[in-house]
């Protein structure tokens, strides 16, 4: 079967129809764009189009994450560039777009290529030539051009952060894959898979999942989709060390993620991270604010209190009104230790998955590299 040959699990509706346009244009050179939130599967996706390509299929694809390069020298990396061409450009090197002549170019995070690059990437599509930085010889290559996005490139077409021209030549060919929640049916057969992966990787005999225990997988939320549903399949496994799970186990596992109650089968409203890192910021200053009030009013009333009884009354103020994440220990923070150590905390919480992390934060993979490298991390 065409799944198991190309390694795409997925049984649901959505699931077959994108298996159906890859049938059709896997043997094709056309670009295909590939969208969907982080962790649906867009590189599987890509890698599966690419292995069902024929003749191009005998090369390796070749992956470039336009997220991760620095824009400097993302147009070098792609087309090449001749020696000399500026400075530390030593020797004539050959760009992505040559390297993977023959095969695929599966372009991740194209929402990330910066506006000037576009412009040549577009021309790359259209005629298949380009130019290798610092060279005024056109190159052609015979090239299949495999492009993914979690952005919505519409919005950043609006925002001017994305060419029209180059959304609409793009986008003639676009797979979109829903989130996990929004085909549930597939669940379950991820979640064999995994326990199969990690049994066996663990040396675990596992004893399964009782009925109630699905159930809670099937109704939870999974903002991070398939990556995030094998993570909690590793740990949970590896944590129990085996032991038959209830409901209940996993409830209490994703208890922290856990959507709304009465709203886990809705449409439901998540927030994304960083609206809430604004909204603590919010919350804070707003609690910081009470209390120089407080203060102020001892002042003027002339009631001098204690230090202890001002901070007691306004830990219990943000106790009351700071979300979870920012209660405990968090008073004289400034607003710098308090970004380091969200971005850190969240790099934690996915595994130092960078990408991951720097999705959940809302920011390019470029410039959560750039802070923790400031922070000294890295
Ligand atoms: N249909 C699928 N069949 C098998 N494995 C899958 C499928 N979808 C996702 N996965 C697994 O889930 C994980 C995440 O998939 P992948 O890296 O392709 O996601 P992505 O959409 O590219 O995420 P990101 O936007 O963060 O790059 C991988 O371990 C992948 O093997
Ligand atoms: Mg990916």
């Amino acid at each position: 079967m065409f799944q198991q040959q190309h390694g795409i699990i997925g049984e649901s509706l959505e699931m077959k129809e994108i298996i159906h346009v890859i049938q059709q244009v896997a043997q094709t050179d056309i670009t295909v764009l590939i969208t969907g939130e982080s962790g649906v599967g867009k590189e599987v996706i890509a890698q599966a189009i690419h292995s069902a390509s024929g003749g191009r299929a005998k090369k390796p694809m070749v992956t470039v994450n336009c997220g991760a390069i620095p824009e400097g020298i993302i147009e070098s990396e792609l087309f090449g560039h001749e020696k000399g061409s500026f400075t530390g450009a030593h020797e004539t090197r050959k760009g992505y777009f040559e390297i993977a002549d023959g095969g695929t170019i599966f372009l991740d995070e194209i929402g990330e290529l910066p506006l000037a690059v576009q412009v040549k990437f577009l021309r790359v599509l259209e005629n298949g030539e380009f130019n290798r930085v610092g060279s005024s010889l056109a190159r052609s290559v015979d090239v299949r051009v495999i492009a993914a996005t979690n952005k919505d490139l519409e919005h950043e077409v609006r925002t001017k952060n994305f060419r029209p021209d180059l959304f609409f030549r793009l986008r003639s060919v676009n797979i979109q894959i829903p989130p996990l929640r929004d085909r549930r049916e597939d669940i379950p057969l991820f979640v064999e898979k995994f326990v199969k992966e990690f049994s066996e990787k663990n040396k675990i005999s596992f004893l399964g999942f009782t009925a109630d225990a699905m159930e809670a997988l099937g109704e939870y939320y999974w903002p991070g989709n398939v990556r995030e549903l094998r993570n909690v399949m590793e740990s949970m496994l590896v944590i129990g060390n085996g032991k038959k799970l209830s409901g209940d186990d996993v409830r209490k596992y994703l208890k922290g993620y856990q959507a709304p109650e009465g709203e886990r089968n809705l449409p439901v409203y998540v927030a994304k991270q960083n609206e809430f890192t604004e909204r603590e910021l919010i919350y804070r200053a707003l609690v910081d604010l009470k209390s120089d009030i407080l203060h102020l009013k001892d002042m003027i009333n002339g009631a001098v209190r204690s230090t202890e009884e001002i901070r007691a009354q306004t830990t219990n103020l943000q106790n009351s009104v700071l979300p979870h994440s920012f209660n405990g220990n968090n008073d004289d923070l400034s607003l710098e230790e308090m970004e380091r150590r969200w971005i850190i905390g969240t790099v934690q919480k996915y595994d130092n998955n960078r990408r991951a992390a720097a999705q959940a934060l809302h920011i390019s993979e470029r410039t959560l590299y750039r802070k923790l490298k400031e922070y000294g991390v890295l």
